[in-house]
């Protein structure tokens, strides 16, 4: 297997994090992975958001909990009543990838760019979790509000389409949750 397999087949998500902060120029290194990946007529239509402040993550965190309380989803709700649930496992950095409204594919755009930066983020030995929840507090007008409040620098018109959080783990890596591998057609 080529290492660019064995970086898809080894990337997990991870979900406990040492404080350390990912090195700077491979936190660059990650970005440049995400705005290389492909866009729709190649717009670009994106803002990157990297939010390492640990008071506005703390902040943040505490919003997004909420949202999770408040669900309408059973299993959400009984994550996030747990005491210890973090919802970005103490993670340093925050990732959030904005896209242009206006732009033809702008959700499409930012999710490639994320997984661009998974990947990249794993073949650099740094860990990651997708998360949900920026991106359901940003969906309900008072939960954006909220966001807004925070002033992180995101260009007006755009909005949070993918969010995940970096950093090195403090877990042995899991097993890789088995995959549905009966889900392919091949029409010849
Ligand atoms: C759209 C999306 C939303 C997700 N939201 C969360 C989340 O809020 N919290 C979390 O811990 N993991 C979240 N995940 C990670 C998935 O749980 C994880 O990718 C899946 O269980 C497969 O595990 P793996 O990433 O280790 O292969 C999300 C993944 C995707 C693609």
């Amino acid at each position: 297997m080529n290492q660019t397999m064995q970086t898809i087949l080894g990337r997990r998500s991870i979900r406990a994090y040492q404080s350390r902060q990912i090195d700077e120029q491979e936190m660059q290194e990650v970005l440049i992975a995400g705005q290389y990946a492909p866009t729709a007529m190649g717009q670009q239509p994106w803002h990157f958001t990297v939010l390492q402040n640990p008071d506005l993550l703390e902040k943040l965190q505490l919003q997004c909990k909420a949202v999770f309380l408040h669900s309408d989803n059973a299993a959400l709700r009984e994550v996030a009543s747990r005491e210890d649930y973090h919802v970005f496992y103490h993670a340093p950095t925050l990732v959030i990838v904005s896209g242009d409204l206006q732009a033809i594919t702008p959700m499409q755009d930012c999710v490639l760019a994320m997984e661009n930066m998974l990947l990249a983020a794993a073949s650099l030995g740094i860990s990651s979790c997708w998360v949900h929840s920026p991106i359901m507090l940003c969906g309900d007008s008072a939960g954006a509000a909220a966001f807004n409040a925070l002033e992180l620098g995101i260009p007006a018109g755009y909005v949070p389409y993918a969010a995940a959080v970096f950093g090195y783990s403090a877990m042995p890596l899991p097993e890789a949750t088995p995959r549905k591998l009966d889900t392919v057609t091949f029409v010849r």
